[in-house]
């Protein structure tokens, strides 16, 4: 007989996990022409997290995901998919997402990585919801880890203040365990623009550029961005991503509880917070102490957010980031 209720899609458990070290804007001071007071004044970042040499993608994505697992109280035998948001994996394959598979024991579980950027988190978490809802899965394992230390130039100030190490994850279900608070995820927008593509982009490594003594000679295995111009497209598409999703949502932009910003600038954030009119306290801001961690962001935000156990029943989460691709998107959650 045909089965006509939905599945809906739920975060059920999150967790999140950053590096030891702290590489502070001090310590920036001593390897590049730069200084505290520019980095906060541009940036609003104070400290960001650097991995161990011998600590992977794979291990920080590992240790979230475990707590992500603990948190919405199910076994990782019980997991259908493994998607592994990232833009520094452990190898260009096999995927990260495999190597997690059989960390974890989720022996039943499909794998594969996504690759969208900054804005990973989020297409992961449309993927994941997209699976629950037809029906195909039950439960999915959505993974943001990176170590954008391994291609970060420590020698361009350009670069090298904005970026940290660290990793998220969040088990996304049609059920919850009794006891177990989840995540409604009321809707997922997403974009892209390939024709901007240049504007930030690890230019070798790839099929296109293999290494050669020419691309390491020329620093071509770092990351390269164009900020100024990145800024201007970033605030642009997150605030109509989130208008999007809020109105797929059903929901109107008053009805905003807490807005969580991909952590790239503290005037990106401001901004959108302006255009939102969302009150700075009911904004999620980690940038001060992990810097941009890429894909890793949102859900590290989100995952603090929900352990201080500050978002109360029936609040609605706006969640939204943007990346190079370029990509962006957005998302609401409503708290059961
Ligand atoms: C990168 C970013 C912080 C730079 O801020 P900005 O206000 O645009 O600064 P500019 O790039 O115009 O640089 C201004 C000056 O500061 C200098 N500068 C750059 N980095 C510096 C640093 N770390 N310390 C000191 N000076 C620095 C520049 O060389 C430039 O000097 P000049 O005027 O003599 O040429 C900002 O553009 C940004 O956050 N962009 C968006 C990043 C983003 O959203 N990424 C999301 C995708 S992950």
């Amino acid at each position: 007989m045909q089965n006509f209720n939905r599945p809906t899609a739920k975060i059920i458990g999150t967790g999140s996990y950053v590096p030891e070290r702290v590489l502070t804007n001090q310590d920036l001071e001593k390897m590049v022409d730069t200084n505290d007071e520019w980095i906060v004044s541009r940036t609003g970042m104070k400290e960001r997290r650097i991995a161990r040499s011998d600590e992977y993608t794979s291990d920080m994505g590992l240790a979230a995901a475990q707590k992500a697992l603990e948190a919405a109280q199910i076994p990782a035998d019980s997991l259908d998919l493994i998607l592994f948001a990232t833009l520094t994996p452990d190898y260009i394959f096999p995927s990260t997402a495999c190597l997690i598979q059989t960390q974890l024991g989720a022996t039943k579980a499909a794998a594969v990585d996504v690759q969208a950027a900054c804005t990973g988190y989020l297409y992961a978490l449309g993927m994941a919801k997209a699976f629950i809802e037809s029906g195909i899965y039950k439960n999915v394992l959505i993974i943001a880890a990176e170590k954008l230390s391994s291609i970060v130039n420590y020698k361009d100030r350009n670069t090298c203040v904005l970026f940290g190490d660290g990793a998220s994850a969040a088990v996304i279900s049609s059920e919850s365990p009794s006891g177990v608070k989840g995540l409604a995820v009321r809707d997922v927008s997403l974009g892209s623009d390939g024709q901007l593509a240049q504007l930030l982009i690890l230019p070798a490594g790839g099929s296109r550029k293999p290494a050669t003594h020419e691309t390491v000679d020329g620093n071509l295995h770092y990351l390269q961005m164009e900020g100024k111009e990145v800024f201007k497209h970033a605030v642009r598409r997150m605030e109509s991503a989130s208008k999007e999703s809020i109105d797929k949502a059903g929901l109107k932009e008053e009805e905003i509880s807490w807005l969580i910003p991909h952590q790239a600038n503290m005037r990106i954030i401001e901004a959108l917070a302006k255009r939102f009119q969302v009150p700075m306290e009911k904004v999620f801001v980690t940038i001060h102490k992990y810097g941009n961690t890429s894909a890793s962001s949102l859900g590290i935000a989100l995952d603090e957010l929900m352990r201080q156990k500050t978002a109360q029943k029936g609040d609605n989460i706006l969640l939204t980031a943007f990346g190079a691709g370029l990509t962006w998107g957005a998302s609401v959650l409503t708290h059961e």
